[in-house]
C-alpha cells in the first residue's frame, strides 16, 4: 500500500527521496510522486513506477525538505492527478497522505462552502485544504494541525511542508505507521524502516493522534491536546528490515530458499537448554483459557487455521477462526475464559488493528504473532511474539506463513508440555530441502498449468489447510483462478465444473486419510481431470508426481507448503508476470 518519505537537512534529498521510495516498492502501489521547494514549491508525479518518476525529477535538487510518496489507489483511480503529493487550494500546504479519511466528504462539503475548489478526487486533497482553511485564519501550522486532528476521522499518516517555512517538515499520524529517523544535522520521516535505515537506526515511532515538527536539529512532538511528549529513540535489528536480493532473481524465491534457516531462527529462539522458551505468563495465560479466538487476513488466516487446529488436537483447547474484518462486523467471543491470537506478518493491516480496538474494549487477553518488530500490533497487544524471518518482501507471503506455523506448533508444544512437537518441527524443518530435489518436476507441473483457466486443490485434514494457502498463492501470481477443497467436499458440487480442462493438485501426507484422498483421485480423474499427486514415501503409489520423504502428517504446512510456492512462483514467471509485485496486491493492508 501506500509509502511515505520526507527529508530535512539532506545535501541533495533526491538519493535519499527516490531510493527510498524504490525501498518502499515492495508494499504494491500504481503511482508515485515527490515535491521539494527551491525557488518555489516543485511537484512531480505520475501514474507508474519509481523508475518513471526518476526519468520526470531533476537529478539534483537542492533543497531543505522533500517529501515522497507511493500511491495504491483507494479515492479516485490511479492517474496523475490523483497521484500524491498534493497541494492546498491557497498553494500553501504540500501534503503526503497514507490512509483512509472516512469523512472526507463531509469536510469536503464544508470546505466548498467555504469556497474551495478540488482539483483530484483524493480524501488526501481534502485534508490539504482543511489544513489550509485553519492556516489563513491563524497563519499557526502546528495550531492548524491540531484542529484538524480534531476534525478527522479515518486513518492517516501525513508528511508535509509549507509554503512560508520551507526549512520545516510537520508529521501527523492516526491508525498508520509514521516513524522519524534522525540523523546527524538532517531528520528523515518514513513509513516504514527500511527506507532510512541506510542513513540512520535512531527512530521515533507516533503514536496516535501525535503530530510534530521537524527540522534539521530538531524533533518536537505533541499529543491531540497540544502538550508536547517526550519520545524515546528506539532502533531496529538492521537484520529484521534489511532489503537485499542476495543475488536472487526476484524476492519470492530469495525468501522461499530462506524458509529452513527462518525455522532454525524461530526453533533456536525459542526453544532453549532442552525445554520450550516463552513468557511464562503468557504461557500461563493460553493454559488457563478455555477458547482460542484466532483472527488474521490472507495467508495468515490460513496459518492461524492450522494454529487451531493444533491447539485443539494437541493442547486440548477448542477453537474458532476469522477473518479480521469479519469478526470485526461480528465479534464473536466464546467461552468464559476467551484468548485472541492475531497473526499479521506486517503488524499493520488495519482490519486486524479495527479488531484490536474491540478487544480492548471486551480487556480479553490477546497476543499477536507479527513478523514486524514496532508495528502497531506489536506495541499495542498485550503480548507479541515475532517471527524473527527477516525482511518479507515479496507480496506474496512464503517464509512469514511456515514461520508462523512453526511458531504455533511450537507454542502449542509450550502449553500443552509435549517435548516431541519441538522434535517432530526439527526433523521436518529438516526435510524442507527435499522439496528442492524435486524443483525440475515442479517446474513440469508449472509448465502445464500455466495456460489453464481454473484449477483445485485438494486435501484432508491439514493437506486440506495447506491447500487453501497454495490456492491462494497461485491465484495471487499467475492469475489462474484457484480453489481448495476438503477432498471429501467435490462431490457435493465442485465436481460438477471438472472436465479434462481442470488440473487438480492433490496432497497425501496423512495416513488416516490417503485411502479416502485416493477415492477422490478417481472421481476426478473419471470426470477428465488431470491429477497430480504431493505424498510422502510410505503412502506413496507408482505414479505420483512429487513423493517426498515421510514427515509428521500435522506439519504438512511446514514442510509441503515449500511445493506450492515453488509451483506458483514458477507459473507466475512462465506466464511473464512480475512475481515480486502482483496486480493490485499490496503488501500491507492499511485500510479497511
Ligand atoms: C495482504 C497481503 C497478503 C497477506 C495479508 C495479511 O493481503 O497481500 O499476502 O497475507 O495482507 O497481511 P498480514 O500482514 O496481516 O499478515
Amino acid at each position: 500500500m501506500c509509502g511515505i518519505v520526507g527529508s530535512v537537512g539532506l545535501h541533495n534529498p533526491h538519493d535519499y527521496i527516490l531510493d527510498g521510495l524504490k525501498l518502499l516498492n515492495y508494499r504494491g502501489y500504481d503511482s508515485a510522486g515527490l515535491a521539494y521547494f527551491e525557488h518555489g514549491i516543485k511537484i512531480y508525479k505520475d501514474k507508474g513506477s519509481v523508475e518513471h518518476l526518476e526519468t520526470l525529477v531533476p537529478h539534483n535538487f537542492s533543497s531543505l525538505v522533500a517529501i515522497g510518496h507511493t500511491r495504491w489507489a483507494t479515492h479516485g483511480v490511479a492517474n496523475k492527478t490523483n497521484s500524491h503529493p498534493h497541494l492546498s487550494y491557497h498553494q500553501k500546504i504540500t501534503i503526503v497522505h497514507n490512509g483512509v479519511i472516512e469523512n472526507y466528504q463531509e469536510i469536503k462539503n464544508f470546505l466548498l462552502k467555504e469556497k474551495y475548489d478540488f482539483y483530484s478526487e483524493t480524501d488526501t486533497e481534502v485534508i490539504a485544504n482543511l489544513l489550509d482553511y485553519f492556516y489563513t485564519k491563524n497563519n499557526d501550522m502546528l495550531m492548524s494541525i491540531k484542529e484538524s486532528i480534531s476534525l478527522i476521522n479515518g486513518s492517516y499518516a501525513i508528511c508535509l511542508f509549507n509554503d512560508d517555512h520551507p526549512d520545516v517538515l510537520y508529521v501527523m499520524k492516526r491508525s498508520s505507521p509514521l516513524l522519524i529517523g534522525h540523523g546527524d544535522g538532517f531528520n528523515l520521516v518514513s513509513s516504514d524502516a527500511s527506507a532510512m535505515i541506510k542513513y540512520t537506526n535512531k527512530f521515533i515511532d507516533l503514536n496516535d493522534k501525535e503530530y510534530g515538527i521537524v527540522t534539521k536539529d530538531n524533533i518536537q512532538i505533541f499529543n491531540e491536546k497540544g502538550e508536547a511528549v517526550n519520545k524515546e529513540y528506539i532502533s531496529r535489528d538492521i537484520a529484521d528490515i534489511a532489503i537485499d536480493l542476495k543475488g536472487y532473481p526476484h524476492y519470492m524465491v530469495k525468501e522461499i530458499e530462506e524458509i529452513p534457516d527462518v525455522c532454525a531462527k524461530l526453533l533456536s529462539t525459542y526453544y532453549k537448554d532442552g525445554d520450550y522458551h516463552f513468557d511464562k505468563e503468557l504461557i500461563d495465560a493460553l493454559s488457563k483459557a478455555n477458547h482460542i479466538i484466532f483472527i488474521a487476513c490472507g495467508t495468515s488466516y490460513h496459518a492461524s487455521l492450522v494454529g487451531g487446529r493444533l491447539f485443539e488436537s494437541f493442547a486440548n483447547i477448542s477453537t474458532s477462526e476469522y477473518i479480521a474484518s469479519e469478526w470485526a462486523n461480528h465479534p464473536r467471543i466464546t467461552g468464559e475464559w476467551p484468548f485472541v491470537i492475531m497473526l499479521s506478518q506486517s503488524g499493520e493491516t488495519a482490519d486486524l488493528i479495527s479488531c484490536l480496538k474491540i478487544i480492548e474494549e471486551k480487556k480479553i487477553p490477546s497476543l499477536v504473532i507479527t513478523n514486524t518488530e514496532g508495528s502497531t500490533l506489536d506495541r499495542k497487544c498485550q503480548y507479541s511474539l515475532l517471527l524473527h524471518a527477516g525482511k518479507e518482501v515479496s507480496v506474496a507471503s512464503t517464509k512469514a506463513y511456515v514461520a508462523q506455523v512453526s511458531l504455533l506448533a511450537l507454542i502449542v508444544g509450550a502449553v500443552s508440555k509435549q517435548k516431541y512437537i519441538y522434535e517432530d518441527l526439527l526433523k521436518a524443518t529438516s526435510y524442507i530441502n527435499n522439496v528442492q530435489n524435486n524443483i525440475e518436476k515442479i517446474r513440469n507441473i508449472a509448465s502445464n498449468i500455466k495456460k489453464s483457466e481454473s484449477l483445485y486443490f485438494l486435501g484432508r485434514g491439514y493437506d486440506y489447510l495447506l491447500s487453501l494457502e497454495a490456492s491462494l498463492k497461485l491465484k495471487e501470481v499467475s492469475y489462474i483462478h484457484s480453489e481448495a477443497f476438503p477432498g471429501g467436499e467435490i462431490k457435493h458440487g465442485p465436481i460438477a465444473l471438472i472436465d479434462k480442462n481442470t488440473p487438480v493438485i492433490v496432497f497425501i501426507t496423512d495416513e488416516e486419510n490417503a485411502v479416502h484422498m485416493r477415492n477422490n483421485i478417481q472421481e476426478v480423474v473419471a470426470r477428465g481431470a488431470k491429477v497430480y499427486v504431493i505424498s510422502t514415501k510410505s503412502l506413496a503409489k507408482k505414479d505420483d508426481d512429487i513423493v517426498l520423504d515421510d514427515f509428521p502428517y500435522y506439519l504438512t504446512s511446514v514442510v509441503s507448503s515449500t511445493f506450492a510456492f515453488y509451483l506458483a512462483y514458477y507459473t507466475s514467471l512462465l506466464k511473464g508476470y512480475n512475481v515480486d509485485r502482483p496486480r493490485n496486491l499490496a503488501k500491507s493492508v492499511t485500510v479497511e
